[in-house]
């Protein structure tokens, strides 16, 4: 049939007969029980979505070179900021199932034994992707118990082979890793007091001079840690040269060139802080809800929460890089060369 004599219908593209279908609480109708129902449906059509643009991001990420040329990275930035806006949603929604009571719960909760939102699949497909293994876990043997209240089988074996896949972070490091800006092509005649045989060596040693004068007596433990980070060991899974790079971004982040990668760095650390503060909202109403008593799950449940609050942070090494900032005004001057190469020149 065409389209004309049969038209699009609102409720048959959206599917709603299974949507709106889909509500079957286990209690009588006057619990609250359908709230519970709507929030979670909601949440994982959000999940959704969220995987969906995690998708594209890391097959932009994926290619050995991310084309700017053709705005990759700015798609790429681009999804990245609508799932921050997701994530800011998803907060809000905490509010709406707040307005149910402890005592409203309790009137159905034992009817979800031993199921609970740790089974969330896609919840778990999020933080794979973005980068969070199974071994960093808080609690990591939670994650493996296939007993009811964990994952079942299929999901278990779901979770493990994403975690298989690159990771949005471990691409974004190999990102880091590829940038050219330290080329020592680039970089001829860089003025500085170190008699070093590569200029880019100058320019560091130069800013570990910087930064040390920077440090006050009770900060001093810190240059070792400079040296550390951005000389011989790297920070969590970033490599000296990601680190170095992701540093140079941050401080020279005004020459045109580097907006994009400042941008993408400060998004990726706005969906680590939003999941953080999802956590934290989620632990405060299910402390709320229920107490100090065990998960529905069978976790220690507010205990559990809490540990994972604290320990599941996934761009950890870009927040712990604003460590080793310095004033704007006491930054190396950069070569010509190296400038008008960060710039856009017509
Ligand atoms: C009355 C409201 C809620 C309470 C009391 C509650 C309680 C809990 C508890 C105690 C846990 C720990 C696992 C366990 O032993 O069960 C948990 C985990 C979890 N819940 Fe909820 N929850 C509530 C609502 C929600 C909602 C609306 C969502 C949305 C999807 C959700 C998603 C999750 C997720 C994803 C986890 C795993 C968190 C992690 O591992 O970091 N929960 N919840």
């Amino acid at each position: 049939m065409t389209e004309e004599t049969n038209p699009l219908y609102y409720a048959d593209y959206l599917e709603l007969d299974k949507i709106l279908g889909s509500q079957h609480p286990k209690s009588s109708g006057k619990t609250d029980e359908m709230l519970f129902i709507i929030i979670h449906q909601a949440y994982e059509l959000w999940f959704k979505q969220i995987i969906h643009e995690l998708d594209v991001v890391r097959g932009i990420f994926s290619t050995d070179n991310v084309n700017d040329n053709a705005g990759e990275m700015s798609i790429a930035v681009h999804k990245l900021k609508r799932v921050v806006k997701i994530l800011e949603v998803l907060n809000r929604q905490v509010d709406i199932l707040e307005t149910m009571t402890p005592m409203d719960f309790l009137e159905f909760r034992d009817l979800l034994l031993p199921s609970s939102g740790f089974q969330s699949l896609q919840f778990r497909i999020i933080e794979a992707k973005l980068g969070l293994k199974m071994d960093q876990r808080y609690k990591a043997s939670y994650y493996k118990n296939t007993r009811p209240g964990g994952f079942n089988q299929q999901d278990y074996g779901t979770i493990n082979q994403v975690e298989k896949e690159a990771t949005l972070k471990e691409l974004v490091i190999r990102w880091a890793e590829r940038t050219p800006f330290f080329d020592e092509s680039l970089w001829e005649k860089y003025p500085s007091q170190y008699p070093l045989e590569h200029e880019t060596a100058k320019f560091w040693s130069d800013y570990k001079q910087i930064y040390q004068s920077s440090l006050s007596n009770a900060e001093q433990g810190r240059s070792d840690e400079l040296e550390r980070v951005f000389y011989k060991e790297g920070l969590g899974e970033f490599s000296v040269h990601a680190m170095r790079a992701v540093l140079f971004i941050m401080l020279y982040r005004n020459l045109p060139i580097f907006q994009l990668p400042f941008d993408l760095l400060t998004t990726l650390i706005d969906v680590d802080e939003l999941l953080s503060q999802w956590r934290y909202k989620h632990m405060l109403m299910a402390r709320r809800m229920i107490g100090m008593r065990i998960g529905t799950g069978g976790t220690s449940g507010a205990g559990y929460l809490e540990g994972a609050l604290r320990q599941h942070y996934i761009f950890k090494e870009l927040t712990e890089i604003t460590t080793f900032l310095v004033e704007r005004s006491k930054l190396p001057d950069l070569p010509g060369a190296v400038k008008k190469r960060m710039s856009f020149n017509v």
